[in-house]
């Protein structure tokens, strides 16, 4: 099978980060959100993958995953000119996909089970289509399925971000698909914001007659459309550190119980480190750095002086400033400075952001 990440569109709720990159390589644990799908995608068998970039510094996207060669798989670019839908996204496909089934993921979707279980249970299906389902909070943020209570196992209705949702199920973003769906995105409509939806396709499918199946995932789900669910999903993924499934690690760095220190990284004896965390290659801690829990820092950074916890500095940030540092994003190549005034601050910092307090 096939696999296909959407590395496209416009990621506005996540600004100013995204105004220098797509919001899929923002960072979550020092790894790119979008590496989770590709990681998973191959551990599953999915190996040819294809990205769909849009017109967010589509480059970026090339230069960090290149031909897949780095990462075990072969990749080819497909250039979406607008983000007109992920239905519209995987249209676009239909000549790399050729005659097999497939499987789709958002590059913003990060999801704690891997697909190997899902895959194998599709390849042996004669379903038209598969979608994973999961229990929301807020239904109303996501496309949301609602079963057949006449008809255990079958699925009654698919709708994109329901006003009075009839379940809490939402659809994650990780579809399992046959090229049946091509057919189905040419008669398909926009809907009233303008996109052609997944979720509509698949009700499509579903109301021709075609069979359509679903799971339901286990362990957690998390789209990361917001700072929030980005502080949240880096929590989720730092507290896998040390377990069997962990997602983190590459071969260079240490693990002492729950927190991960990479190669070339130094930490001041009066400094303090309490995993969950992660703390890049080549990094300077200290002096008087409280760090942790549920921090990560990427490589190249300098901190003194700061404490910092649920929070994300990204690549080659300098911190010397005596601030508690908490839910924050710094982008990377950022600076804070402070005068001496110790307070406790909330901070989204876009990227090259210099702060002095
Ligand atoms: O995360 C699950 C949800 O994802 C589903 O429950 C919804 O049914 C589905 O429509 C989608 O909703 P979102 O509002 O979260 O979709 P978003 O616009 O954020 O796009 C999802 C990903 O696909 C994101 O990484 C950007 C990319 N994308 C999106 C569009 C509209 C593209 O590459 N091209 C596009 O045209």
């Amino acid at each position: 099978m096939k696999g296909i990440i959407l590395h496209g569109g416009h990621g506005t709720r996540l600004r100013p980060l995204t105004h220098t990159g797509p919001k899929q390589l923002l960072p979550i644990a020092n790894k790119a959100m979008s590496q989770y799908a590709l990681e998973d995608l191959k551990k599953a068998g999915a190996t040819e993958i294809g990205i769909i970039i849009g017109d967010v510094y589509p480059e970026k996207v090339k230069e960090y995953y290149g031909n897949g060669e780095k990462f075990g798989v072969t990749i080819t670019y497909i250039y979406q000119d607008k983000p007109k839908g992920i239905s519209h996204a995987i249209r676009l496909c239909k000549d790399f996909i050729g005659n097999e089934k497939f499987i789709v993921y958002l590059g913003d979707n990060v999801l704690r089970k891997n697909l190997i279980d899902y895959t194998k249970k599709f390849e042996a299906s004669d379903s038209d289509a598969m979608i994973l389902l999961c229990e929301v909070g807020e239904p109303r943020r996501f496309g949301i399925a609602e079963l057949d209570k006449d008809n255990p196992g079958k699925i009654k209705k698919i709708m994109e971000k329901p006003k009075d949702p009839p379940s809490n199920l939402a659809v994650i973003g990780i579809y399992f698909l046959t090229p049946k769906i091509f057919d189905i995105i040419d008669n398909l409509k926009p809907s009233w914001r303008g996109e052609l939806e997944i979720t509509d396709a698949l009700d499509m499918l579903m109301n021709q007659g075609n069979k359509i199946e679903y799971d339901t995932v286990t362990g957690w789900w998390k789209d990361t459309g917001t700072p929030e669910d980005i502080i949240h999903a880096n929590k989720l993924v730092l507290d896998s550190i040390g377990t069997e499934n962990q997602f983190l690690i590459d071969d260079d760095s240490e693990i002492k119980g729950n927190i991960v220190i990479g190669k070339g990284t130094e930490i001041s004896r009066d400094s303090f480190v309490t995993g969950p965390a992660i703390i890049g290659k080549n990094c300077k801690i200290g002096p008087a750095v409280r760090l942790g829990p549920y921090v990560s820092v990427g490589d190249n950074c300098i901190l003194k002086n700061c404490n910092l916890e649920e929070s994300i500095i990204m690549e080659d940030c300098k911190i010397n400033a005596k601030i508690d540092l908490s839910s924050s994003i710094v982008a990377h190549s950022s600076e804070i400075e402070d005068n001496d005034v110790p307070k406790k601050q909330q901070f989204l910092l876009g990227e090259r952001s210099c702060l002095k307090i």
